[in-house]
C-alpha cells in the first residue's frame, strides 16, 4: 500500500478522534516550532494522544520527558496531569497520594532556543506551571534527578517518555529505570526507524543506539517490555511499551 494511504488514515484518525474542533493551544505549539525553525520531529496527533491515554490509564501524576523540543508532546502528557487542588489543598479523594508533591511533567531540553519556544507554548497552553523544563544535557539532568529523589524531594515518575538524541537511549532507559516508581510505564519513540534497526551495514549513531537499546531489553529483568510498528503522517516508525517491575 503507498505512503499517501498511511497519511489519509492518520489525518482521518486525527479529524475524527483527536481534535473534532480546532485545538488552538496544540496548533499555536506546532506553528510557533515552524516559525522558529525548529524541525518538524515532534509526535503526529494521535501518538500525542496515545501518550496523553496512557498518562490517565495508570493515573499518572509525576511524568518525566526526554527532549522537549517544542513542547507539543510535553503539552498532551500535561494535560493528563489532574489539575491543582482548589486553595491549595489535598484533593478530598481518601486514596489521593500526599500534596506534598504537586503533579508535574519534568521535561529535559539540550537547547536553549527549543526550551525558549516550548516555554511559550507552555503558557499559550495554560499548563506552564505543571512543567519543570530544565534545559542542558539530559546527562546531567538525569543523575540530578536521582539525586533529588534519594534525597526525598521528589518522588519517583509515574511514566517516562524518551525522545531526544537516540544514541543516547541506552542511557536514558537506565536511567529512567532507576527514577521509576515500581509499575511505572516507559514509552521510547522511534525504534523501528523505517525498518533500519536491521540494517546489519548502518553505521547511524541513532539506529545503533536503538539496536543497543533492543539488545539491553533482550537480558533487562527490571522490566517487561514490547514494541509496536506504527505508520502514518511520520512514516515507518515504532513505539516500545515498558512496565517497570515491582
Ligand atoms: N518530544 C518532542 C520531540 C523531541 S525532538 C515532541 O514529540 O514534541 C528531540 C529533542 O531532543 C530536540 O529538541 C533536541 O534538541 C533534544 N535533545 C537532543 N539531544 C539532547 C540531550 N543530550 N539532552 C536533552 N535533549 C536533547
Ligand atoms: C527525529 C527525532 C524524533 O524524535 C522523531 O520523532 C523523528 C525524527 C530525528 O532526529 O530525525
Ligand atoms: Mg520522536
Amino acid at each position: 500500500m503507498p505512503q499517501p494511504t498511511y497519511v489519509a488514515i492518520d489525518d482521518y484518525i486525527s479529524q475524527t478522534l483527536i481534535a473534532p474542533t480546532p485545538d488552538v493551544a496544540l496548533d499555536t505549539a506546532l506553528a510557533a516550532s515552524a516559525a522558529a525553525g525548529l524541525p518538524n520531529i515532534n509526535v503526529a496527533p494521535n501518538q500525542g494522544k496515545l501518550l496523553h491515554l496512557f498518562a490517565l490509564m495508570i493515573n499518572a501524576r509525576h511524568i518525566l520527558e526526554v527532549g522537549t523540543l517544542a513542547g507539543y508532546s510535553t503539552i498532551w502528557l500535561a494535560r493528563a496531569l489532574p489539575s491543582a487542588a482548589p486553595n491549595g489543598r489535598p484533593p478530598a479523594t481518601p486514596h489521593a497520594p500526599a500534596a506534598s508533591h504537586p503533579p508535574r511533567v519534568v521535561t529535559l531540553e539540550l537547547d536553549e532556543k527549543h526550551a525558549a519556544v516550548a516555554r511559550a507554548n507552555f503558557i499559550t497552553a495554560n499548563v506552564a506551571d505543571r512543567i519543570d523544563l530544565r534545559v542542558g544535557p539530559a546527562l546531567q539532568a538525569l543523575p540530578q534527578l536521582a539525586a533529588e529523589v534519594a534525597a526525598n524531594r521528589r518522588p519517583r515518575f509515574d511514566l517516562t517518555f524518551i525522545d531526544a538524541d537516540k544514541a543516547s537511549t541506552p542511557h536514558y532507559l537506565e536511567h529512567a529505570i532507576q527514577l521509576s516508581r515500581p509499575g511505572a510505564v516507559i514509552i521510547i519513540d522511534n525504534v523501528i526507524r523505517h525498518g533500519e534497526i536491521l540494517d546489519q551495514s548502518t553505521t547511524d549513531p541513532s539506529t545503533l543506539g536503538i539496536r543497543q537499546m533492543f539488545e539491553q531489553l533482550t537480558t533487562e529483568r527490571r522490566v517487561s517490555a514490547t514494541a509496536i510498528q506504527t505508520v502514518g503522517v511520520k512514516g515507518w516508525d515504532g513505539l516500545a511499551v515498558l512496565v517497570v517491575k515491582a
